[in-house]
């Protein structure tokens, strides 16, 4: 039986979340054997594709600027788009029009109107660029209907999702990738190309975040009727997007690939004010918003242990007033690097050309000639270890400083040579599985809860990922 007749995208936000607080998860229950005909994806390589013909599900913040990267990128072209407003849909078909000379089939009306995108075109490829609770039935459909899998951050809220879509690749030998734009940040590059070096030594314990003040996002939504994002704040507590921080990290340590993995985590949230106070101040008194019950924490810290013994602190923070930071840090044996700013330390790491200024935020002595700090000594560290793929492919005037055209190149020209993608279903599976399971340890007062492992023991089969060039 198809995907889409045993499962349908959900109603309603409130509904998907109701259904998810309610039913029992996968968690605990003991990993059960690959069923027969399936096949592990951990260095999966598809067939080559000669033309990869895309197609795009959801139109919007992220779905336009991304469907409209397509026109520069060589070895594809967007066959559909579909959103739930067709207008929305046909604006960027118009656009993509006017930049490729080819104008895409528009669908959509309604919430299963991909299905018919899937069925009537078949697409090699599709990109989901829609709210949270639709990725992991999206993206299963789009695997069973033959096309690889292309899902925004996180790839699914529910341990349960993530298990669907890890069953659904390994059945239907479609990759499914999250798209983790931020590890192909130019510093994120970067700092991969320096631990694979071994600037680092062993890496022994990482430091990511994602704090962004987002509060604003709620008045273009309720602008916008739009209310799936107010909907988890209200609904859940934990750390609700740990992805864009996690990501970078977890493959500067190479986790789930060859020597370790995600072992436990333990999480706590502080106090949820933020949210309720800025609707009292920002939206009219009749606004429902202001009856909302915010559950989730303003700011969550989780830890990470993994099965040797390393450990990863994990933050996120969309609502208190504090500069933007993913904080970025690996430490190991020989050296440690850090973002925002950029700062590194090193025994192997030879001193910046001059230390100029007071850069070095007041240390002194020995150490201080090891610390790099602000824009010259970051062009300085740039010179000597940018990573490969941002020389190739990186503009720091792009969108999001480059690091989505370079994501979506790399997608494009794996597929088109048919090599293994630089990340797997399991990476997006266990850095999405984040949020489940802080929020199972939240409720639980901060008790650790086992990650599931999605790989079922065959992480220990998969190469770290090299220096691609
Ligand atoms: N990687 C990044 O830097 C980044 C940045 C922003 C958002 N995101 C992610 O992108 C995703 C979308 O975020 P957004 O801000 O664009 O959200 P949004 O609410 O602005 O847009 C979602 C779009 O999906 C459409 N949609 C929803 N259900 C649909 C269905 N069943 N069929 C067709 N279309 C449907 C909606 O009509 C809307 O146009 C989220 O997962 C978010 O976390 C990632």
């Amino acid at each position: 039986m198809m995907m889409e007749e045993q499962q349908q995208t959900p109603a309603t936000v409130a509904q998907f979340i109701h259904e998810r607080n309610t039913n029992p998860s996968r968690e605990g229950e003991a990993v059960a054997l690959r069923p027969e005909g399936s096949v592990y994806m951990g260095n999966f390589a598809a067939e080559p594709i000669e033309t990869v013909r895309v197609a795009i599900i959801g139109l919007s913040e992220r779905g336009i600027p991304q469907t409209l990267q397509f026109a520069s990128i060589p070895h594809c072209r967007v066959v559909g788009l579909c959103d739930l407003q067709p207008s929305a849909a046909e604006e960027a078909a118009a656009e993509l029009e006017r930049r490729s000379g080819v104008r895409p089939q528009v669908y959509g009306g309604s919430s299963e109107s991909y299905l018919e995108m899937l069925r009537e075109l078949k697409p090699d490829a599709v990109f989901i660029n829609t709210s949270w609770e639709t990725h992991a039935v999206m993206a299963v459909a789009c695997m069973e209907h033959g096309a690889h899998a292309f899902v925004e951050v996180p790839l699914a809220t529910t341990l349960e999702g993530l298990w669907q879509i890890v069953d659904a690749s390994e059945r239907t030998r479609r990759h499914c990738m999250m798209l983790e734009n931020v590890n192909y940040g130019r510093v994120e590059l970067m700092f991969l190309n320096m631990v694979r070096r071994g600037l680092v030594g062993e890496p022994v314990h990482a430091e990511a975040a994602y704090i962004h003040d987002l509060r604003s996002r709620m008045l273009t939504d309720a602008a916008a009727g739009n209310n799936w994002r107010t909907c988890h704040f209200a609904a859940r507590n934990g750390n609700l997007y740990p992805t864009h921080g996690l990501g970078p990290v977890a493959q500067y340590m190479s986790l789930a690939r060859t020597d370790d993995t995600f072992e436990s985590i333990v999480s706590m949230s502080s106090l949820s004010l933020g949210r309720a106070a800025f609707v009292q101040r920002e939206l009219p008194e009749e606004h429902p918003w202001q009856n909302l019950d915010f559950r989730c924490g303003d700011v969550n810290t989780s830890i990470i242990r993994t099965r040797a013994g390393r450990t990863i602190l994990v933050q996120w923070d969309e609502t208190t007033p504090r500069p933007y930071n993913r904080k970025n840090m690996i430490a190991g044996t020989l050296g440690v690097l850090a973002g925002f700013p950029t700062r590194v330390a090193g025994e192997q790491l030879s001193p910046p050309p001059a230390p100029t200024d007071d850069s070095c935020g007041g240390s002194s002595g020995e150490d201080c000639c090891q610390w790099y700090m602000g824009p010259e000594a970051e062009a300085d560290l740039f010179a000597r270890y940018e990573h490969p793929l941002y020389a190739r492919l990186g503009d720091e005037n792009a969108r999001n400083g480059g690091m989505d055209f370079i994501m979506l190149s790399r997608v494009i020209e794996c597929l088109h040579r048919g090599e293994p993608l630089d990340q797997n279903v399991y990476e997006g599976a266990f850095w999405s599985a984040v949020a489940p399971l802080s929020e199972m340890s939240v409720s639980q007062g901060g008790a650790p809860q086992p990650f599931p492992d999605f790989t079922r023991g065959d992480w220990k089969h998969t190469p770290p990922l090299g220096i691609v060039p």
